[in-house]
This record gives structure tokens, C-alpha cells and sequence, in this order.
């Protein structure tokens, strides 16, 4: 049976990998620890809330004294970090709480597993750990900074990254290999590229765009909106760090992606074709300050050596991603109302 602390589960990937696992393994204890910030809402996970094998913990990853009793009483033998500030706009505007709990919060959930999975804590020389524990990074392609025309990231691209979001999860990713090097500890990191699918906040571009869209409201285009990403759907992302879990070697960095590269402008006329939505409700509008071109990932290291690949096109993920807001628009309207808020003390209160 695993024992698996997944942090920042309520929001958009991290829910999506609670699904999954629930739904692939049978043998799996899920504990998600969650602040609540802006971009959590439990409501992606009401399916699963009585489910025995899912636990919700309100907290900071930052809060030690929360982290330690979690770990006393779960027995992690598993951590997949994704609780992040992860909106590079908002980073552009409020950079401290991205540094704040991207970087120690990181370095907060490190320092506690370390304690209770290393045989000898008290011996700095000592780098025997329990047998299968396993600390996963779930870190992104912006930490390598911008691509030019040609060219991809591969996990020996020099970190440079250029929002206050990405240096803050490229020094996270720093902290996590300083880990493995001085402390032997068995980590992870995996850097993937662009993710769309259910549950994502409607600030991020594919859901920004069908939310505007269905209520004809102005679609906003940074620049020439000519800048290229990368785009995977968020149940291979899924699969992927479950196969890194399970066949990924200590302290090594895997890059993923499905070769899916877009400009913006090419994903906002797909939304708006889909839709049935004329080109008029385009709108360009001021570049975002230190806008990174373009992004590309080489995945052929996860592809040729643990064996994972993509299950989506681009096309069927971006058909079930637009069908998915059309099925749910109670979703979207609570989340655009501020209503998701509610959900937490309706559903926990008196629970704590
Ligand atoms: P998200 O913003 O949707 O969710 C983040 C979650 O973390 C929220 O539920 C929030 O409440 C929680 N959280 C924030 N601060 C916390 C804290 N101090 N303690 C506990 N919980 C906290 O983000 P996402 O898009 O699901 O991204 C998840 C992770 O994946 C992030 O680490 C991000 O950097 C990385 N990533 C995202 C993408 C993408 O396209 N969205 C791509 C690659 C990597
Ligand atoms: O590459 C992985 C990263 O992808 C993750 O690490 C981040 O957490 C995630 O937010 C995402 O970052 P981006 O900045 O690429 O995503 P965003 O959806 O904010 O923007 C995608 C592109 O669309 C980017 O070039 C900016 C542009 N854009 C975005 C918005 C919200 C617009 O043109 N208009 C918009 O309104």
C-alpha cells in the first residue's frame, strides 16, 4: 500500500492526479494538503471526498509543526509536491508569495521527509533512507527560460528563467537537487511543458478564453500573440509522474511533453471555431512585461528510458477540454463567482 502526500491537490494538475491515482491503483492512501489559496477548489474533487483512501488536510506546506504530525500519522513513503503560486502574471504583480512558498515551502517539505525517511537523522554523513520512499518535484519548462525559433529544452538546458514565477521554481529545483547531492536523498524532478484539461482556473489562457467566449465577452491577446507553447492535456502529465514514481531514477530531472507546439493565436481561433464564435471578439492588448517567446520540450529522455508517452492528440484533448466547460458551467460559474469558496466550510466545518 502506498502512502502518498500529495500537496496543493485542490488545485487544477494536482486535483486531476488525485483522480487519477484513485482511479488506477486500488492499493494507494492519498492525504492532500492544501492551503486554499485563490486557486484551490475542492469542489473538483466532491467525487472522491468519501472515498476511504482520500484525506483533506487544510495547510501550508510551509507550517512544519503541521507537516511533522502529518508525517507521524500517515507514513508517507511518497511526497509529489505541486502546491505553487503558478500564474506568471499574478508573479509579475506579487512576486514574494511566489518566493515564499515555492521556494520554502519546497525546501519545508524536503526538511521534514528527509527527517523521517533518512535511517539516521542525526548522522550528516549518513545517506541510507528507507527502502521506496520517493520525493517528487513537480516543476515546469518555464524554468529554462526562452526559445528562439529552433531548438528544445532537454534536461541539460542551463536554467534561465525570466518571471518571478519561473525563478522561483527554478530555485525550488536548485534545492531539491542540493537534496540529492548533499543528503543522498532519492528525489525527482519533472519539467513539463503547457497543461489544459478540466479543472483549470479560469486566469490561465485555454479556459480564460472558453469562459470569455461563452459569454461573448472580449478575448485578450498579449502582443502579436504569436508566442509558441507547448501544449499536453493534464492526464498525461498525469501518467507521466506516475511513471516517474515508478521507474525514475534517484535525483535525476525528466522533462515532459507530447510535441504539441501552438502559437496563442492559433488555440484562441481554434476555441472560438469550436464555439462558433466570430474572430471579432479578438482583442489585442499590451504585451505582458518579460514575455517569454517560445517553449518547446524534448521528451525523448521519458519516452526511450522509463517508456511514457502521450495518450491525447492535441485535438481529441482540446475537444474533451472545450466539452468538459460546456458540460459543467455550474463550475465555471461558481469559480468566476467566488461561490467554490463556500465549499470548503459547507463540506469541512466542525471537521477540524
Ligand atoms: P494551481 O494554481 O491550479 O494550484 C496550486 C494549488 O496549490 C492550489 O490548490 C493552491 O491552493 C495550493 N497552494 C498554493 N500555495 C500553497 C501553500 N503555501 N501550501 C499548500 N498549498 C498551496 O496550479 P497548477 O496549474 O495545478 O500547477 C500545479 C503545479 O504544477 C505547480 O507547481 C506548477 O508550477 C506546476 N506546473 C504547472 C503547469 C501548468 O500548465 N499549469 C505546467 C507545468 C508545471
Ligand atoms: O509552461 C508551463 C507553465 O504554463 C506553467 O509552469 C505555469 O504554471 C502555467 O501558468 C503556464 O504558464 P504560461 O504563462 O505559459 O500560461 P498562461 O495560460 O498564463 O499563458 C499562456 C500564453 O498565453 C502565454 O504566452 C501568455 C498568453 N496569454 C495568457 C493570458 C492569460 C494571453 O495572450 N492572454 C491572456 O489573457
Amino acid at each position: 500500500m502506498k502512502q502518498i502526500l500529495v500537496t496543493g491537490g485542490a488545485g487544477f494538475i494536482g486535483s486531476n492526479f488525485i483522480h487519477y491515482i484513485l482511479n488506477t491503483y486500488h492499493q494507494v492512501k492519498v492525504v492532500n494538503l492544501d492551503a486554499l489559496t485563490y486557486a484551490g477548489n475542492l469542489e473538483n474533487l466532491s467525487s472522491v471526498t468519501r472515498d476511504s483512501r482520500y484525506t483533506f488536510v487544510k495547510g501550508d506546506i510551509r507550517d512544519r509543526a503541521l507537516l511533522n504530525r502529518l508525517f507521524v500519522e500517515h507514513q508517507f513513503d511518497t511526497v509529489v509536491n505541486f502546491a505553487a503560486e503558478s500564474h506568471v502574471d499574478r508573479s509579475i504583480t506579487q512576486p514574494e508569495v511566489f518566493l515564499e512558498t515555492n521556494i520554502l515551502g519546497t525546501q519545508a517539505l524536503l526538511d521534514t521527509a528527509k527527517s523521517y525517511w533518512k535511517l539516521d537523522p542525526e548522522d550528516k554523513y549518513s545517506r541510507e533512507y528507507q527502502p521506496g520512499v520517493r520525493y517528487l518535484q513537480v516543476s515546469t519548462d518555464e524554468v529554462y527560460g526562452a526559445l528562439g525559433q529552433t531548438g528544445k529544452f532537454q534536461e541539460i538546458t542551463p536554467l534561465s528563467p525570466n518571471s518571478p514565477y519561473s525563478a522561483s521554481k527554478a530555485s525550488a529545483d536548485m534545492i531539491v537537487h542540493a537534496y540529492y547531492e548533499t543528503y543522498g536523498m532519492p528525489v525527482n524532478i519533472t519539467r513539463c511543458s503547457n497543461n489544459y484539461g478540466p479543472f483549470q482556473f479560469p486566469e490561465k489562457l485555454i479556459p480564460l478564453m472558453i469562459h470569455n467566449c461563452l459569454e461573448g465577452k472580449p478575448l485578450p491577446i498579449y502582443g502579436d500573440g504569436m508566442q509558441v507553447r507547448d501544449w499536453l492535456y493534464v492526464e498525461d502529465h498525469c501518467a507521466a509522474i506516475c511513471t516517474v514514481l515508478e521507474k525514475g531514477m534517484p535525483g535525476e530531472v525528466y522533462n515532459i511533453g507530447g510535441n504539441n507546439e501552438k502559437a496563442n493565436l492559433e488555440i484562441v481561433k481554434l476555441i472560438l471555431r469550436k464555439l462558433k464564435k466570430g474572430d471579432e471578439l479578438i482583442t489585442y492588448v499590451k504585451d505582458r512585461p518579460g514575455h517569454d517567446r517560445r517553449y518547446a520540450i524534448d521528451n525523448t529522455k521519458i519516452t526511450t528510458e522509463l517508456g511514457w508517452s502521450p495518450a491525447y492528440t492535441f485535438e481529441d484533448g482540446m475537444a474533451r477540454t472545450i466539452q468538459w466547460y460546456l458540460d459543467h458551467p455550474e463550475w465555471l460559474a461558481r469559480v468566476t463567482s467566488e461561490a467554490y469558496r463556500d465549499y470548503y466550510v459547507e463540506m469541512y466545518q466542525g471537521a477540524e
